[in-house]
């Protein structure tokens, strides 16, 4: 008999429709304890809320989110709102007792991450912060790749995230989707919201970074706020570039923008070693491109007149996930992800073994996220301890 896991969502948008997918299709995909129940969801206005509670099948709903972590009927707490509401939400959540997950970023700043952790931890409860991009199967088989050695000693990181929509300077700051625009909901902008998702993944892949150098631009300084109806200064980074020294010696390379024309979600990475190279990009999610220079065995070189670069279709059942969905040869797509990282989480909640990343992690995140913001300011290189 699976045990009932009551969830409380707070969010209605983007991040409310992913989670929402993933409670009520993880059981019929994963083999596990606990099946998620939508108890109730969040958002403050009513006329919003109720027909999301109605399409995703929540029993009820709330239009302030202290009513609902005060609720006895719920287990879990799911924080998919702007980020200037994840520390407030996340810490009197864990001291009411409930389980946390949290969108990224984890928190505005550094300073609020580590009164985060501390409640969390304090708290005891379980966590987890939504990176969901380690859930690609392709990338978590790149993580595979590097910790069986294939790509030996790191020289290399190169990661893009590149989107366009920012471009035009009619579109305004503030209010839905675009409160990413605004300092004061967003905390920063590209770093905050595309460079923590590259992080987040370079530094599981390739361990933690040591210090950076960074600059930022933002390209159109007002934007009319949709909230105000004034034209207010824009005081997001609209595009960020960041070299960075890994702990293991290996040089990485940054780069993310809002401005990149025609570049929709281009989140890619390679990393290139002494015995081979990856390569991902989220455009073309079902693909890990492998470059074999030696055997990670032996070390014997490989390397002939027919190497090249191996396009590995990550649909089989050996592969990371994929033994949960379809046939060999048939794809998943972003939401799936979302649904891998909740199974994931409630294995860990099963087995009791922390489910990654957690604050902590998401802590680390933004120490890196700080840090290039703080480089960007001064010009100066910036350690991240
Ligand atoms: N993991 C990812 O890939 C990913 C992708 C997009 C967004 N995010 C993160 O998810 C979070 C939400 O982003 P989104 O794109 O879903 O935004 P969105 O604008 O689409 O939705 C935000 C939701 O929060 C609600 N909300 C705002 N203030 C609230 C409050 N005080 N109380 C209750 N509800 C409130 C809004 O009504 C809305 O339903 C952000 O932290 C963002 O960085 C993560």
């Amino acid at each position: 008999m699976s045990k009932p896991l009551n969830i409380g969502m707070i969010g209605y948008g983007f991040m409310g429709r992913t989670h929402s997918n993933a409670y009520r299709k993880v059981n019929q995909f994963f083999d596990l304890e606990y099946h998620p129940v939508l108890k109730a969801c969040c958002a403050r206005k009513e006329e919003k809320i109720k027909p999301f509670a109605e399409n995703w099948g929540y029993e009820s709903f709330e239009t302030d989110w202290r009513k609902l972590v005060e609720r006895d009927d719920i287990d879990l707490i799911d924080i998919g709102s702007p980020n200037n509401t994840h520390k407030e939400i996340a810490i009197a959540a864990a001291e009411a007792g409930k389980m946390v997950l949290c969108e990224k970023p984890l928190a505005m700043t550094v300073e609020e991450g580590e009164e985060m952790c501390e409640a969390i931890e304090k708290a005891g409860v379980a966590n987890m912060v939504w990176f969901n991009y380690r859930r690609v199967p392709a990338i978590t088989l790149a993580k595979q790749v590097v910790d069986e050695g294939r790509v030996g000693k790191p020289f290399h990181y190169r990661a893009t995230y590149l989107q366009d929509w920012t471009i035009a300077s009619d579109v305004p700051q503030g209010g839905a989707a675009l409160w990413r625009l605004d300092a004061s909901v967003a905390g920063s902008g590209v770093t905050g919201d595309l460079l923590a998702h590259s992080i987040d993944t370079a530094e599981w892949l390739n361990g933690p970074i040591a210090r950076v150098v960074a600059k930022t631009e933002t390209f159109v300084k007002e934007r009319l706020h949709a909230e105000t109806n004034a034209m207010q200064p824009v005081t997001i980074d609209d595009a960020c570039m960041f070299l960075a020294i890994f702990e293991n010696g290996s040089m990485g390379t940054f780069e993310s923008t809002r401005y990149a024309r025609g570049r929709k979600n281009y989140n890619t990475f390679e990393l290139n070693g002494e015995q081979g190279s990856v390569f991902f990009d989220l455009e073309d999610p079902q693909y890990l491109s492998y470059f074999k220079y030696a055997d990670p065995k032996t070390g014997e070189k490989v390397e002939d007149h027919l190497t090249g670069w191996q396009k590995i279709h990550v649909t089989n059942f050996e592969h990371p996930y994929m033994d949960h969905w379809w046939v060999p040869g048939c794809t998943i797509g972003y939401e799936h992800t979302f649904i891998n990282a909740l199974a994931d989480f409630l294995k860990g909640i099963e087995t009791g073994e922390p489910t990654q990343p957690d604050f902590r992690s998401g802590l680390r995140t933004q120490k890196v996220c700080d840090a290039v913001l703080e480089s960007a300011r001064t010009g100066q290189w910036v350690d991240i301890n």
